[in-house]
């Protein structure tokens, strides 16, 4: 699976049953979702080359449901996934391209079924926005038309995303015109955060007031988070045995967004021993010598291409209603030994977050507070994982007063 790192906990959702309530209620303004590391459907079509095992397709006729598909996961042919999913880096040009003989495109652009949905199939419904957008149709909302989606390819950071900004934009100018020139609320989870903060740094103070009534934000990692690291050395297995870390490296490796999102020097300093291992201990400071002991250069230079993106976490100019959860045991640095280093899963020193990001990354909405003259407010979950956010009664009863108010 692609098995982002921001998405250890999806077994969590897996086949959660389906309950619509009745009541009906004024709605407030239109509302664009937009997933984080993950949350987008991908569909791929295959004519490529080589691949990795004779079992593995070479061609396909069509397109067809490549992520989230759990039937891709099974350990047999995850090798045949990873080598369609990852990314190839061309340390030249400094972009990234997909596979040869692979397309990839993410369906439904405004819709917000691919984001309420990861495994199409839904055989063993995969949900991800849908609880969510499902209690905003309680409240009296109307999917596509005041509530819309944003999927897209999780895969990249913002510097490759020019696209993907240009048609957000026009689909908040549109969502605005649609529901009787009506200022939108943008949601972003996870990953979808900063996304989220970088579209907004690129439009014009008169833009934002003009068509952005707030931005809500669940489980922002503000400050990247230490478990990428662990993603770059030895994989991650989604806490997921089926599916093994190693296998999986590769391709998560390939994303320049997991190089966006390792722990940024503006959260950790240089006193933080992040990774101890057999070579050396590494640091925030030490990410060149870091990925040099990994035998995997590319990740440095990715790591160069996207750190300056958000770093300075400009505020974004308009309301915000930072929302995330604490208390959960979360990774906060990680000892390699000789024997470990690095195809075995280290040992975990924990602390606080929300599982997935650590809590002074959480907090990182908290920088923008007096310098920005647009309210901010922060609300805190005791207990609420980073997946457990899109899934939780008193959560979406908050955000309702956000919504509604
Ligand atoms: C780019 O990658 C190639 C192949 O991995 C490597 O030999 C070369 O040194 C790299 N160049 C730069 C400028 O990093
Ligand atoms: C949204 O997606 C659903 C399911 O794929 C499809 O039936 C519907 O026509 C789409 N709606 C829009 C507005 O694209
Ligand atoms: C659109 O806004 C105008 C002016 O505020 C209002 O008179 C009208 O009832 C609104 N229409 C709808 C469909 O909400
Ligand atoms: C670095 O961070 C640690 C832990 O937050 C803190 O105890 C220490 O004082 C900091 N050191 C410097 C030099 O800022
Ligand atoms: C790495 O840090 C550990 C403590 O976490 C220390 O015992 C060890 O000497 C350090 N190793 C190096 C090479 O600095």
């Amino acid at each position: 699976m692609h098995i982002s790192v921001f998405f250890s906990f999806l077994v969590v959702l897996l086949a959660r049953s389906v309950t619509p309530s009745h009541q009906k209620g004024a709605p407030g303004p239109p509302v664009i979702l937009v997933p984080g590391d993950g949350g987008s459907q991908f569909e791929a079509k295959l004519d490529k080359p080589k691949v990795v095992h004779i079992w593995c397709d070479r061609k396909t006729s069509n397109w067809f449901p490549m992520w989230l598909n759990l039937e891709l996961l099974a350990p047999y042919i995850l090798d045949c996934f990873v080598d369609n999913m990852k990314l190839v880096y061309n340390n030249q040009t400094r972009q990234t391209s997909n596979m040869a003989g692979v397309d990839i495109r993410q369906p439904g652009f405004g819709n917000t079924s691919t984001v309420e949905w990861l495994d199409s199939s839904q055989l063993r419904p995969t949900s991800y926005y849908y609880h969510i957008a499902q209690a905003m149709v309680d409240w009296g909302y109307t999917r596509n038309v005041n509530i819309r989606g944003v999927p897209y390819d999780f895969r990249r950071a913002p510097n490759e995303m020019s696209e993907l900004m240009k048609d957000m934009k026009t689909l908040v100018e549109q969502t605005y015109t649609m529901n009787n020139a009506t200022r939108v609320i943008l949601m972003g989870h996870s990953m979808g955060c900063p996304v989220l903060l970088y579209f907004l740094h690129q439009q014009t103070q008169a833009w934002k007031d003009k068509y952005v009534r707030s931005l809500i934000t669940l489980a922002g990692p503000w400050g990247g988070a230490v478990k990428t690291l662990r993603l770059m050395a030895s994989g991650d297995d989604l806490g997921v045995f089926v599916v093994n870390a190693l296998s999986a490296r590769p391709e998560q490796r390939s994303m320049p967004s997991s190089a966006w999102l390792m722990p940024y020097d503006t959260f950790w300093n240089d006193t933080e021993i992040l990774v101890t291992g057999p070579h050396g201990n590494y640091t925030v400071n030490d990410y060149k010598r870091f990925f040099d002991d990994l035998g995997f250069p590319d990740g440095y230079d990715m790591r160069q291409d996207t750190e300056k993106l958000i770093d300075s976490l400009v505020p974004p100019g308009v309301e915000v209603h930072c929302i995330h959860g604490k208390n959960v045991k979360t990774p906060a640095a990680f000892h390699y030994s000789k024997k470990q280093w690095f195809d075995y899963q280290p040992d975990v020193v924990w602390g606080d977050g929300d599982g997935t990001v650590n809590i002074r990354s959480l907090h990182g909405c908290l920088r923008w507070q007096g310098k920005q003259k647009q309210k901010i407010t922060h609300k805190e979950f005791a207990n609420v994982d980073h997946l457990g956010m899109l899934d939780n009664k008193d959560v979406n009863n908050y955000i309702k007063t956000i919504v509604l108010n």
